[in-house]
């Protein structure tokens, strides 16, 4: 073995675990508004925008486990068609990457599937109460042997990844001719009172996310489908939805507190009684492994 290339290894795990502490201490000095994003910058030797670049994206996909009980009210679930059109007949063994609190999980598991749930916030892999293997990991990192499923999905998580990482993995434990599958439940614009709902809430963030995604080699190309539905809501659990927003999250109290004022005050002006019926897509991309 060559001396130089264990230094290597050893300097790497070094790296990998001081980079891993930063982060822990960033994301601390966010979540108590200890520190700006200029005097983080500062401290790390980076610009102001160079540390928001670096960490506020994982701050944000990291931030979900302190609103695990909203987030498990509030969000919709998915319509069993999505289900029937996601994972390919003849599959048994499906991993739910990015589990959250198992709203896809219990629809797997409901259509007799046996099902890993991977996700990476304890307090959200917690709420998980369906009959699954519950793994922490991510879409960068799957705790599973290669080839060990017949189908992957990952629902509402897929934007938290990193695809050049996450490709590979996803190839790695899919056996090969077997099917990844991304889905998005997206607010329906159609009626003007969501799309009043959406500018409320589009003040607070300005990300995009890309809900028709392209993944490249070793996957095929997309196929594509669409399914409008309703849910149906209470005030509260509405309320819940828009808290369990990640961008909504890590604003702080003052601002969040604004915000969701401004969403009961658009509820009042609807009329809106104990019941709210807000329309969804929910946008699904299916994608076979070549090999
Ligand atoms: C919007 S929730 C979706 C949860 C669930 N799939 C659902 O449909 O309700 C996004 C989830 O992705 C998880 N997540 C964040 N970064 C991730 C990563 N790199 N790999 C996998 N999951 C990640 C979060 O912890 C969170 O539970």
């Amino acid at each position: 073995m060559d001396d130089g290339l264990e230094e290597l290894r050893r300097l790497t795990a070094t790296i990998r675990e001081s980079e891993a502490r930063r982060t822990h201490i960033v994301g601390r000095l966010r979540g108590e508004r200890a520190a700006s994003w200029d005097e983080i910058g500062q401290a790390c030797g980076m610009t102001r925008q160079g540390a928001t670049r670096r960490w506020s994206r994982s701050l944000h996909a990291a931030s979900f486990g302190s609103v695990a009980g909203a987030y498990h009210r509030g969000r919709p679930t998915y319509p069993v068609s999505a289900v029937e059109w996601v994972v390919p007949r003849g599959a048994r063994r499906v991993l739910d990457l990015g589990a959250g609190t198992g709203k896809f999980t219990e629809l797997l598991t409901a259509a007799g599937l046996t099902v890993v749930a991977v996700e990476p916030s304890a307090e959200m892999r917690s709420r998980i109460t369906v009959d699954a293997e519950i793994l922490a990991g991510t879409g960068e990192r799957v705790p599973l042997p290669d080839h060990s499923v017949d189908a992957i999905v990952c629902a509402q998580a897929w934007h938290w990844v990193d695809p050049a990482r996450a490709v590979p993995e996803m190839a790695r434990v899919l056996r090969p001719g077997g099917t990844l599958s991304l889905v998005w439940n997206v607010r329906d614009h159609a009626e003007p009172w969501v799309a009043a709902l959406d500018d409320v809430l589009r003040r607070h963030t300005r990300d995009e996310i890309d809900t028709e995604p392209v993944l490249g080699e070793p996957f095929g190309p997309p196929e594509r489908t669409e399914i409008r539905w309703r849910h149906v809501l209470s005030r509260a659990a509405l309320l819940d939805m828009v808290q369990s927003r990640s961008y909504v999250i890590v604003l702080p109290a003052d601002e969040r507190r604004d915000l969701l004022a401004d969403v009961t005050e658009l509820l009042d002006r609807q009329g809106f009684g104990a019941e709210i019926v807000l329309p969804y897509v929910t946008r699904c991309s299916r994608f076979h492994a070549l090999r």
